[in-house]
C-alpha cells in the first residue's frame, strides 16, 4: 500500500474497542454463569481468535453488529475441544487461555501463526507448572504449540521476572482453580484489566502495590460490559495530530486507565498539545482527547512507565524521529518478543527513511529532527509497525510503500479508512 505526505488533518475519530478488555470480556464471560453482553467489542482478528477458541470449548457466543453475547457456563463449564485451538497472532489469547486450560479436566492443544510459534511461552509454562499443571511445548522450544492437561492446582506466590499482564493474568486465572490463594508480584505494574474485571464479575481479588492476589473457586456472574476505545489505537492519531503541520483531531471515548496511559505523559513531556475532555472515572476511566500540531523534543523513556506504554513504543519512536534532539528508550527489552522484534524492525525501517537511530539491548537511541524520506517499509506482518509507518509517511518527503499493510486487521481493521477521513487538502 502507498502513502504520501499530508499537510492538514481535521476532524473526529472514534477508535475501536480496547483489545485487552475485549479478550477478557469474552474469556471471563465464558467462565461466569449466565449472559455477558459486550458493547464496543473490538472485531479485530486477535479478539475473533478468542471468540473462536471459546466456541471450540463449547461456549455459545452470539454476534450482532452492536453486541457480543457470551452464554457463560461457570468455571467448570468448558468442554474438551475436538481440534487444536487456533490462537492466530494473539499472545493474549495464547497466554491467558493457557492459565484457564491448566485448571480443566481435559487435555487441549494450543497453536497459532508463525509469530506465535516463535514467542516465548516459558514465562507461563514455569509458573503454571509450579501450580501443578501439566503443560508442554510440543516442539521442545518453549514456544507454541502447547499441550495442556488440566490438573488439580495449588495456590502459589509467584515473583514474575517480567512486568507482563499476560503472565500475571494467566497465573491469576489458573488461581481461580487452585486449592488456596494465588498471588503474583511483578517488577513494575503492568495493565490491571484482569484485576478490575474479575472483581466486577464477582471474584475475590485484591491488588496491593505490585502484588495481585486471588482466592479460588468464586461464583462469577455474567454482566454487561462497555468496552472503551483502545488508547493503543488512539496513539497513532495522537502522533499524527502532533506531527502533521496543520492538525487538529478529536479522539472520542479513549480508555485512559493509568496502567495504559503512559503515552499521554510522554507525548506531553515531548511537547505535544493534548487536552482531555469529558473525563469519566467509574470503572475503566475514559476521556475525549483533542490533539493539535506541536513541535516536539527528545526525552528519555525508561523505568516503571515502560509497561504503561509498551505497545506504543513503535509510534513513540516515530514521534522521536521527528522531534528535535535525542530520545533514549531503555528498559524495554520486551519489545524484542512482541509480534515482531520491534527494536530491530523499527531501527531497520526508520533508518530506511533516513532517521539516525541505533538499536540497543533494551531499546533505541534516536537522534531526531532530520527530515524523513519516503521508503519501502517491511511491516514484518506486525500491525503496530504498519500503523506507525502510515503515520511516519505523512511527514516524509516522497512516497512510502508499506509491505503487508493489511496486517492492521489484527487490532484496527478500519485504520487506513479512519486516518484518510481526516486528511484535508
Ligand atoms: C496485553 C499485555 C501486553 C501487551 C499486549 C496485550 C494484554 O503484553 O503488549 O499487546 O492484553 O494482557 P505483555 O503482558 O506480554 O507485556
Amino acid at each position: 500500500m502507498e502513502f504520501q505526505s499530508v499537510k492538514k488533518l481535521r476532524g473526529e475519530v472514534r477508535v475501536p474497542g480496547d483489545k485487552s478488555i475485549s479478550h477478557r470480556a469474552v474469556m471471563f464471560g465464558a467462565l461466569a454463569k449466565g449472559k455477558t453482553q459486550i458493547t464496543g467489542f473490538l472485531r479485530g482478528a486477535d479478539c475473533l481468535s478468542t471468540i473462536s477458541c471459546f466456541r471450540q470449548l463449547g461456549i455459545i457466543i452470539e454476534e450482532t453488529p452492536d453486541t457480543i453475547t457470551v452464554h457463560g457456563k461457570g468455571l467448570l463449564g468448558l468442554h474438551s475441544p475436538a481440534d487444536t485451538l487456533d490462537t492466530g497472532n494473539s499472545g493474549t489469547t495464547t497466554r491467558l487461555l493457557s492459565g484457564i486450560l491448566a485448571g480443566q479436566n481435559f487435555t487441549s492443544i494450543l497453536n497459532g501463526d508463525a509469530s506465535i510459534q516463535s514467542r516465548p511461552m516459558k514465562r507461563v509454562i514455569t509458573p503454571l507448572s509450579q501450580m501443578g499443571a501439566s503443560i508442554r511445548s510440543i516442539n521442545g522450544n518453549d514456544c507454541a504449540p502447547l499441550e495442556i492437561t488440566g490438573c488439580p492446582l495449588h495456590g502459589i506466590s509467584y515473583r514474575s521476572p517480567v512486568a507482563s499482564a499476560q503472565v500475571k493474568s494467566a497465573i491469576l486465572l489458573a488461581g481461580l482453580y487452585a486449592d488456596g490463594e494465588t498471588s503474583v508480584t511483578e517488577p513494575a505494574l503492568s495493565r490491571n484489566h484482569t484485576e478490575l474485571m474479575l472483581e466486577s464479575f464477582g471474584a475475590d481479588i485484591r491488588s496491593n502495590g505490585l502484588t495481585a492476589t486471588v482466592k479460588p473457586n468464586p461464583a462469577l456472574s455474567g454482566m454487561s460490559i462497555l468496552v472503551p476505545g483502545d488508547i493503543s489505537s488512539a496513539a497513532y492519531f495522537i502522533a499524527a495530530g502532533s506531527l502533521v503541520p496543520d492538525a487538529e483531531i478529536l479522539i472520542r471515548n479513549v480508555g485512559i486507565n493509568p496502567t495504559r496511559a503512559g503515552i499521554l505523559q510522554i507525548a506531553r513531556e515531548m511537547g505535544a498539545n493534548i487536552t482531555l475532555f469529558n473525563e469519566k472515572r467509574e470503572g475503566e476511566p475514559t476521556a475525549d482527547l483533542l490533539v493539535k500540531s506541536s513541535s516536539l523534543h527528545g526525552v528519555t523513556i525508561g523505568g516503571d512507565i515502560i509497561p504503561a506504554l509498551i505497545d506504543e513504543l513503535p509510534i513513540i519512536a516515530v514521534m522521536a524521529a521527528a522531534a528535535e534532539g535525542t530520545t533514549v528508550i531503555k528498559d524495554a527489552a520486551e519489545l524484542k518478543v512482541k509480534e515482531s522484534d520491534r527494536i530491530a524492525v523499527m531501527t531497520e525501517n526508520l533508518s530506511a527513511m533516513g532517521c539516525d537511530i541505533t538499536a540497543t539491548e533494551d531499546g533505541m537511541i534516536i537522534n531526531g529532527g532530520k527530515p524523513l524520506q519516503g521508503a519501502l517499509i517491511n511491516s514484518h506482518s506486525d500491525h503496530r509497525i504498519a500503523m506507525s509507518f502510515a503515520v511516519a509517511a505523512m511527514i516524509a518527503d516522497g512516497k512510502t510503500k508499506i509491505q503487508d499493510a493489511d496486517c492492521v486487521k489484527i487490532s484496527y481493521p478500519a485504520f487506513y479508512k479512519d486516518l484518510n477521513k481526516l486528511v484535508k487538502s
